[in-house]
């Protein structure tokens, strides 16, 4: 292109940003006052040394350009320069040092923050909620995970950059704001193991998130039907207190889904069928509800993509369903502790043994159930090289007998048993 030698190249232009020359490339004081707050709210006691917070003392150094200087203040950079020539504060990561102590509002006063991450420390405390102003317009990551923060989540919107919000690990109660469906860049979003409360929102509208994390809540209602963007590629609501069916429309208004837990939570009704004819989705977790019968998909199953499927601690009866059998990369099949009875299917035992070129199945779990018949003969040559040997398999199993197997990679290492009740 003619024009390009006119430009720099970036590392030209990296090399320029962060050459401390002249007396201009000093901080803009609002940043400096706003790093010092940040300083200030830690507690003093929990600042070892050597650790970052313990470079920034900048009465004696003037922060960005110490961040470049032989001086050197971590935990900062200063990528932007303003219209007046200061440099300007864009990102800010703390070591995981055991900072304990708050989380000063000030850090909101750095209006070129791209990146703040205080992960892995001990504050605790409210989360500052922004000024009205909303949070540095171009801050595209947040993490703040593994703290102590508690209270309720601010109203964090009008942040038109922000792809990454990590609050997962701390003791944050109360809902999930609604005004979080605002932020319109938003591609992950992170809350597990906190303590919050209420129903899902809508987080419809936005349109970029493709993972979402809520697991190990107290979290309620019904699964987000219709409340969750087409883009969501991974969703974890596992350990929350969902009720309610899965609707086979809301699977399926997910065209994106890889991977879904749902685990530990109190749905029931049935697994829609609409999760075995899906186009992507990989692994699938909803072992511990109270789901009670299994959907047969209009193909067949012929059509899934699941390599994964964990349906166990349920109150799923009836046959097992030969169908999961023909299921063509189906590799993880867990269907312990639920009240399936009759026999084992013909088209397990094909893939326990790795026949007919499909995937052979790397696991498969049906301990905790009413199995009763013969073991199909493919399973029972597996016999060979086994651990314990398939002899109390070849029982004809009765009423009440609980029969028990596991197969773990393949490999021919099986356990099998028989106990009346
Ligand atoms: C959503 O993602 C696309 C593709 O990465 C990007 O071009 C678009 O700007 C994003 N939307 C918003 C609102 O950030
Ligand atoms: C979670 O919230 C409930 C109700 O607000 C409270 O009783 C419980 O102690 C909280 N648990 C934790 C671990 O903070």
């Amino acid at each position: 292109m003619p024009s390009s030698h006119l430009s720099l190249s970036p590392p030209l232009l990296l090399l320029f940003l962060v050459t401390p020359l002249t007396v201009t490339s000093k901080t803009f004081p609002g940043d400096t006052e706003a790093l010092n707050a940040v300083k200030q709210g830690v507690d003093p006691g929990s600042i070892p040394p050597g650790s970052c917070l313990s470079t920034w003392d900048f009465a004696a150094a003037d922060p960005c350009d110490a961040a470049y200087g032989p001086c050197f203040t971590c935990g900062l950079r200063c990528d932007a320069r303003d219209a007046a020539g200061f440099l300007r504060v864009t990102e800010l990561a703390l070591d995981p040092a055991g900072y304990s102590g708050s989380l000063s509002p000030s850090v909101w006063s750095l209006p070129f923050l791209e990146s703040l991450d205080f992960a892995d420390n001990r504050l605790a405390g409210a989360l500052p909620p922004p000024p009205t102003a909303g949070l540095p317009p171009r801050l595209r990551r947040l993490s703040l995970s593994h703290n102590a923060f508690s209270g309720e989540i601010p109203g964090f919107s009008d942040a038109p950059a922000l792809e990454e919000l990590f609050l997962d690990n701390n003791l944050l109660s109360g809902p999930i704001p609604p005004g979080l469906a605002t932020l319109p860049a938003l591609r992950r979003l992170e809350l597990q193991m906190n303590n919050l409360t209420g129903g899902i929102p809508d987080l419809g509208p936005l349109q970029n998130l493709t993972f979402l994390d809520a697991s190990d809540n107290a979290l309620s209602g019904e699964f987000p039907s219709g409340k969750l963007p087409a883009s969501v590629v991974e969703i974890s609501l596992r350990s929350n207190r969902l009720e309610g069916e899965i609707l086979g429309a809301a699977v399926a208004a997910l065209p994106a889904l890889q991977v879904m837990d749902l685990s530990h939570n109190g749905l029931w009704g049935a697994v829609p069928g609409a999760a075995f004819e899906h186009p992507s989705l990989e692994q699938l977790t909803l072992s511990y509800n109270q789901l009670e019968s299994i959907t047969r998909p209009g193909d067949g199953g012929l059509g899934s993509q699941l390599i994964a499927l964990d349906l166990g601690h349920n109150r799923l009866g009836g046959f097992l369903p030969a169908f999961l059998g023909l299921m063509p990369r189906l590799s993880a099949l867990s269907l312990e502790e639920n009240r399936f009875t009759g026999m084992i299917p013909v088209q397990y035992a094909v893939r326990v043994v790795g026949a007919g070129g499909a995937v052979p199945f790397a696991r498969l779990i049906l301990s905790g159930n009413y199995l009763l018949g013969p073991v199909p003969s493919p399973m029972v040559g597996l016999k060979e090289g086994s651990a314990m040997g398939l002899d109390a398999m070849a029982l004809a199993f009765g009423f009440g007998c609980e029969w028990m197997m596991t197969v773990v990679d393949g490999d021919g290492m099986v356990g099998g048993g028989c106990t009346a009740e």
